[in-house]
């Protein structure tokens, strides 16, 4: 299983790994209950803060404990985890604790009580900034206040599902269009 060791990273950034949407593990904590989700739908909404919309099922066991402690941790596996993403989301942490069934560390954040995810590449700290939308669409509007991202490798293997039980895994990272931007949309 992957060591990574990393270093602090400018949450206004955090696009730069998230915006391409690779699925990602949803770490949650609430009284003595913590969980894990896997998660495919959630969007980019702002630079600075940075913002992020997630949405979670209302039949899902992450719903309330993250509804109720306003927090989580969006975290990136890459594909060397694939299996326990897909695992972890096909199974409900009503009845089994979902870090100790597939031997994943739970680690203290620095800014909320969610539990970071060790092994994953990237950690998102996140406190829930906008809830108005839950009712309507389970979408939560999340800052994401503190990152932690491996220092190598510069481009990870993520994972980003397709639908039908089809990922693609991420391949070439290309420059070759950077001259075509705008200096303020970078
Ligand atoms: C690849 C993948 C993507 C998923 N994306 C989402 C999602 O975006 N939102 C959601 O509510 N559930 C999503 N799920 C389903 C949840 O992860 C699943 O319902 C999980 O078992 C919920 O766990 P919990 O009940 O312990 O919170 C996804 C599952 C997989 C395998």
């Amino acid at each position: 299983m992957p060591n990574y060791r990393k270093k602090d990273f400018p949450t206004q950034d955090a696009r730069r790994l998230l915006e391409p949407g690779p699925i990602v593990l949803v770490s949650s904590a609430h009284g003595d209950h913590t969980n894990i989700m896997t998660m495919g739908w959630y969007m980019m909404m702002e630079f600075t803060p940075s913002l992020i919309g997630c949405c979670i099922s209302e039949a899902n066991h992450s719903f309330e404990l993250v509804r109720k402690s306003r927090q989580c941790v969006i975290n990136i596996p890459t594909v060397d985890l694939a299996a326990k993403a897909v695992k972890i989301g096909n199974c409900s942490g009503r009845g089994i604790d979902k870090f100790a069934e597939f031997g994943l560390t739970p680690k203290p954040g620095t800014h909320v009580r969610a539990p970071l995810i060790e092994e994953c590449y990237a950690n998102f700290e996140c406190r829930l900034t906008d809830s108005s939308w839950i009712r309507k669409y389970n979408v939560f509007v999340f800052e994401i206040v503190k990152g932690h991202v491996a220092v190598s490798p510069k481009c990870p293997k993520t994972i980003h599902y397709c639908g039908d039980g089809e990922f693609m895994i991420s391949g070439e990272h290309t420059r070759r269009f950077r001259k075509l931007f705008r200096p303020q949309m970078l």
